[in-house]
Order: structure tokens, then sequence, then C-alpha cells
């Protein structure tokens, strides 16, 4: 027999009964940054290398250890993108979307490549959900850019999420070669406790060593002295408080760094308490001179990305959990007969009625033909399903259907041409009618 090739470590296959949650989870996505005034934008998986070596940074872990680059057969240097914030300044410049002082407010969805130790919560193939405002500086696009990663998030209802933040403004600035030595000198003279890579960002750039999640290097990152050499500038002073009276929960946290050389301003990090090991489950903040950087005009800038697998992950182990979110408007259509010509006619109906139900935008699925009844509500009670659409040799005889509304333990009969409304009406309520 011959050898059976497998997926690559770290890349995995979306199967159906797990598609649905990616579906639901891009839909929330469309719906809400749709609704925040961001255009959503869709660039290459494969770049020039240097457009990620130029903005991520040569020191960063991603650049220097995770990137997929490879040549190509014309032997140039391409890589499969490791975030999209770099891609979507090349395409914003290249395609000129800044003209006439324009400040495009866009979103993305899709995969990232790095090649990190795969564990929960960290693939290699792995998807986010992004937003950036591009060309606004200030502290209003700062602070919106929080409130739309932090509103996403509680639209899905995600509990216990938590906004840690810094302030990289100062070393950012004309001040900040002197405070990179100063660091330098910091950790220069605790050089015994410096593992391999943090050797090699002493020399090359001192802020990435605070990137170490090394359980040895914490000691020595936590004495730095960042506090008393690199003060919070007042823009950043102002967003704290305007978020704190937002009632978005956030904490100040002087060695968020955020392994990517291009953030020149305020950093944050999203957490979620359902993730263990890998809580970041979104990360993002302001960069200022990428754009110049990249050969375009100067433009202020602020974004994040959301990991959709991390996101998946704190979601499932939350309440509502997603399995809930994603059926709780699931109508289950439930084919059913022992005798073969009904059973056909049944199957044909349900088909047709499931096709017309997600027309309409309602979440359907089909359970396939069954002898008897209870086998499908013993499966539509595990998918949390909203209803139950039964169509066996009465419905099948009459035209009408009988609808089980599973938490409420009740039937009804409903005339064919009423179904959709029925449905919508009770599902989506009235106000959507
Ligand atoms: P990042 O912190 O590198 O930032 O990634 C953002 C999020 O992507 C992380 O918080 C995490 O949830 C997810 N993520 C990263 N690596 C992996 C992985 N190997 N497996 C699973 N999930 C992962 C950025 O990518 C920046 N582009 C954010 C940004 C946008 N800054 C400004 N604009």
């Amino acid at each position: 027999m011959a050898k059976k090739i497998e997926s690559l470590r770290g890349m995995e296959d979306i199967l159906p009964g797990e598609v649905e949650k990616w579906q639901w989870l891009e839909s929330k996505a469309h719906q809400f940054f749709g609704a925040w005034n961001f255009d959503e934008i869709r660039t290459p998986i494969v770049e020039y290398t240097d457009l990620f070596s130029r903005s991520i940074g040569e020191t960063t872990d991603i650049v220097h250890k995770e990137m997929y680059t490879f040549e190509d057969r014309g032997g140039r240097s391409l890589t499969m993108r490791p975030e999209m914030t770099a891609s979507v300044a090349r395409a914003v410049i290249q395609n000129n979307l800044l003209r006439n002082g324009a400040s495009p407010n866009l979103y993305y969805i899709g995969p990232m490549f790095r090649a990190e130790r795969p564990q929960a919560g960290r693939k290699r193939q792995f998807h986010q959900i992004g937003a950036e405002i591009v060309n606004e500086g200030g502290v209003d696009a700062d602070l919106h850019i929080i409130r739309s990663a932090y509103y996403f998030l509680k639209s899905l209802n995600l509990q216990d999420v938590k906004i840690k933040l810094n302030d990289l403004t100062i070393i950012s600035s004309s001040a900040g070669s002197t405070i990179r030595e100063k660091l330098r000198s910091y950790f220069e003279s605790h050089k015994d406790k410096l593992d391999k890579d943090s050797l090699y960002r002493l020399d090359k750039n001192v802020l990435r060593i605070f990137d170490s999640k090394a359980p040895e290097m914490q000691a020595v990152i936590d004495e730095a002295p960042w506090e008393d050499i690199a003060p919070l500038s007042d823009d950043f002073k102002m967003l704290m408080t305007r978020l704190e009276a937002d009632g978005i929960p956030c904490e100040l946290n002087r060695r968020l760094v955020r392994g990517l050389d291009y953030y020149t301003g305020c950093v944050f990090e999203i957490t979620s308490s359902g993730l263990g090991a890998q809580d970041a489950l979104a990360g993002g903040g302001r960069y200022d001179g990428l754009y110049e950087e990249l050969g375009g005009p100067k433009s202020p800038c602020t974004g994040f990305s959301i990991g959709m697998e991390r996101l998946m992950l704190a979601l499932t182990n939350n309440e509502p959990s997603l399995e809930q979110q994603v059926s709780c408007g699931l109508v289950y259509l439930a084919p059913f007969s022992d005798d073969l010509e009904v059973a056909s006619q049944a199957e044909s109906l349900a088909r047709e009625a499931a096709r017309k139900l997600k027309s309409i935008g309602l979440d359907a699925v089909n359970g396939g033909l069954q002898k008897s009844l209870s086998n499908h509500l013993k499966r539509a009670g595990k998918r949390n399903a909203r209803c139950v659409l039964m169509i066996g040799a009465d419905e099948v005889a009459s035209g009408q259907w009988q609808l089980r509304w599973m938490e409420e333990q009740t039937q009804e009969t409903v005339k064919a041409g009423d179904l959709l409304i029925t449905l919508l009406r009770k599902i989506r309520g009235t106000e959507l009618l």
C-alpha cells in the first residue's frame, strides 16, 4: 500500500462539524467591523521576504526564527505572511489608498504562518482577525482601536477579557537611543544571567530582550530600570484615563514590548482566563513609522490582530460556550421514515427547507434520513438546536410542518407557507422582519 501523506505538523484541517464554528465567527467579524466602519481588505499570502524583515525587524523571533521563507523559480526570496500589518501597509501604499489625505479603516480575516513549536493555541498555520486605522494619529484613534477590539470580543459574549498596556512613545522618540543605551548597560552588567537569545539581542536590539518568555530570564527582566528611564507620555496617560472611564478593564504592564519592531507608541495585549499558557488572545499598538519605512508617505497608524484559534479556545471554555452560541439559532431538519418512497420525499423536502432557511440567513442543518425520529431528537439535543423540523409520513402527506421547540419542549403545527416567518419571528425576533 502506498505511504499515506499527512498534513504538516501545526497545520490543521478544519472539518465539517468544526467549520460551522469558523463560519459563525467570521460572519460575526464581518457584521461587527462592517458596523464599526471598517472595510475589508484581502492581500496575497505570499510576499517578498523584504517586506516582513524590514517592517517586523531582523532581530525579532518572527523574522529571525519563524518565517516560512523560500526561493521561487525565479530565484526571488518569498515568505508566507507571518502577520498582515505589513501586507496591509504594502497594499495601501501600492494602491495609493492614502490619496487626498484619506485615512482608511481596514479589517481582515485570514491565515498566517509561523514556524513555532506547535501546542494548544499555537499553530504553524493559524488565523487572525485584525483591524488597522491607517493615517490617523492621536489618542482618539488609539481609543477607537482598543474599543473596537474589546467590544468585538464582548459581542461574542467572551467573559474575563483583560487588556495590558504599555507605552513605547519615549523609547521611539529622539531620547530613545539614550534609553536603549541605559537598558543595554543594565543587561550588560547582568550578562551572566542572560540566555543565548538575549545575548544575541543585547548587541543587536536590546528592547527585544523583554520578549523573552524563558522562566530563568524573568527576574532580570523584572528588575530592569525601565520605569525610571522611560516615563509614560501624556497622551498615553490620557488614553488610560479614558479607557478606565469607559469601564474597559486595563492594566499597565511596563514589561510589554510586543515582539515586533514597528511599534512606536501605545502597545497592548488582550488576555482571557480560559487560555492557559498561550493567554495572549490579541495584540496590537501604534506604529507611526512603518509606512515611511516601506517607501510610503508618513502615516501614523494603530491596529490589532486577534488569534482565531485562541479565540475559539477561549470561547469553548466560556459561558455561554462557543457551541451554545453557534447553535442557539440552529434549526435541525429531521427527515424520517422506514418507507422507502416516503423517505425519499422527506429527504428532498428537508434539503429544500435547509436551502430556503439558509437563504434567509438562518442556521439550518439537515440531520439526514433516519428510520425513527428519536435518533434525530438525540442528535438535535447534542447540537443544542433551537428547534427541530420533523418531516415524516404525515408531514409529507399533509404539506404541514411539525416544529418542536427544544428548550420550551413545545410542539406546533405550521402551514407550509408560514414556516419561514414563524422561524424568523421566534429565532430572530419580530424587529428584524
Ligand atoms: P501578534 O501578537 O504577533 O501581533 O499576533 C496577534 C495574535 O495572533 C496573538 O495574540 C495570538 O492570539 C495570535 N497568534 C500569534 N502567533 C500564533 C500562533 N503561532 N498560533 C496561534 N495564534 C497565534 C500581530 O500579528 C500584529 N500584526 C498585530 C497588530 C496589528 N499590530 C498592529 N496592527
